[in-house]
């Protein structure tokens, strides 16, 4: 695909992306929470890092296969649970699958899929599979997909502790976006003008909740934090997370820990990894950014277990300087949904192609030959870079 191998860069899918979405839709994946400035600073605070180029290394052979919550994968990298993908591309949660499979990487399948979790395990056979759980309100309901999750093989359960409600994001709320979409004439007009779009979305047969199928009451045009009001559990607590993750008999990451403090409550569960993260902006705005928030983490975490780092994540340079601050890998949201929406599966293939490529190169020109070996010598100290 000749339109993919043209985007140079993570940047170059989000505008390919751009141009096949609706605005609506565009902006559900783009946008954040409030003013989104920590939407904002999950960039920023990355591309701030300076990073210390070493020469004369030897780095004829390069190694960045990692342990990813007890299991090799061929990249630092997870593709992140993200609701809806099958919107911005027909089985778009397949595709995603089927991608991070070929590549070697997990892929985390969303509550809020469209595609359900046995379509996306039939269709990614081989992949390594992550399945994320928000804490509903029907214990019933949680029991049952986590029963079909272990059934159709999903190896790792991934637990979303940042959710108690939806945060309240601007563009969402102006752009009036809702399940099933709101027949208005601004999003007849935007739809009009994105007949590729229009066309894959009719032939997959619309929106839905695949996980729920037959289980959520049939209602009519919902908000998405209407959905998750209704749905989720905001009584949840550390009891919760304690007694949920006791269910699933193999390895729990534990994603949205953003204080030393909830590390330490997170490493007593005794998790294969916990996920340094702020939802990518889109909870509450003004926490800190996954980057500022990491280096505490990991000192508390002093090596109990992995840790993720999860937001903003768009360069190979992105995963040298997370490790460089001590975590074992990344997760990414919209870097592969940008790579989806411009082109499915190859889409996604390209987005990891181009982590891939960027990362090797980085760690060639870095003089940093082995992943794992990265440490904090790989960044400047002081203003231009690391709080020293
Ligand atoms: C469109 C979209 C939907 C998301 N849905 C979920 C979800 O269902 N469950 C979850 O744990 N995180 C969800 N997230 C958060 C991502 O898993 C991840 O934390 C975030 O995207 C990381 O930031 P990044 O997009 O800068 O990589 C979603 C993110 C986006 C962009």
């Amino acid at each position: 695909m000749g339109k993919l191998n043209r985007a140079a860069s993570i940047d170059d899918l989000r505008l390919q992306a751009r141009r096949h979405l609706p605005r609506t839709i565009f902006e559900f994946i783009d946008g954040g929470a409030g003013g989104e400035r920590t939407l904002r600073a999950n960039r920023s605070d990355l591309e701030r890092l300076t990073l210390k180029p070493r020469v004369a290394v030897n780095v004829a052979e390069r190694r960045a296969v990692v342990e990813l919550a007890g299991q090799a994968a061929a990249l630092p990298l997870v593709l992140g649970p993200t609701g809806l993908a099958g919107v911005y591309w027909p089985q778009g949660e397949v595709a995603a699958a089927r991608a991070a499979a070929a590549a070697g990487i997990p892929f985390c399948l969303s509550t809020n899929s469209v595609a359900s979790m046995e379509e996306v395990a039939e269709g990614a056979p081989g992949g390594d599979l992550w399945f994320q759980l928000y804490f509903l309100k029907d214990e019933a309901l949680m029991d049952a997909l986590l029963e079909r999750a272990r059934n159709s093989g999903y190896r790792v359960l991934c637990l979303t502790l940042d959710l108690a409600v939806q945060g309240r994001r601007d563009r969402d709320i102006r752009n009036a976006f809702t399940i099933p979409f709101r027949p208005t004439l601004k999003t007849v007009f935007e739809t009009a003008i994105r007949p590729a779009w229009f066309a894959g979305f009719l032939q997959s047969g619309g929106v839905r909740f695949g996980n729920f199928e037959g289980s959520l009451p049939k209602q009519g045009f919902m908000s998405i934090a209407a959905h998750i009001a209704a749905l989720c559990d905001a009584g949840a607590d550390w009891d919760t997370v304690a007694r949920v993750a006791a269910k699933w008999d193999g390895p729990v990451v534990i994603k949205g820990i953003l204080s030393p403090e909830d590390a330490e409550r997170a490493v007593a569960l005794g998790p294969e990894a916990i996920i340094v993260s702020n939802h990518g902006g889109r909870q509450l705005d003004h926490v800190p950014s996954a980057a500022a928030a990491l280096p505490d983490i990991v000192a508390a975490v002093g090596g109990r277990t992995q840790v993720i780092l999860d937001g903003g994540v768009y360069r190979g340079t992105d995963l040298i300087k997370a490790r460089a601050m001590g975590a074992g890998a990344c997760m990414v949201g919209r870097g592969f949904l940008w790579g989806l929406a411009a082109g499915g599966q190859a889409g996604v293939a390209r987005a990891i192609d181009i982590y891939r490529e960027e990362l090797d190169i980085g760690m060639a020109l870095l003089g940093q030959p082995d992943f794992d070996g990265i440490g904090r010598d790989a960044l400047l100290t002081g203003p231009e870079g690391y709080p020293s």
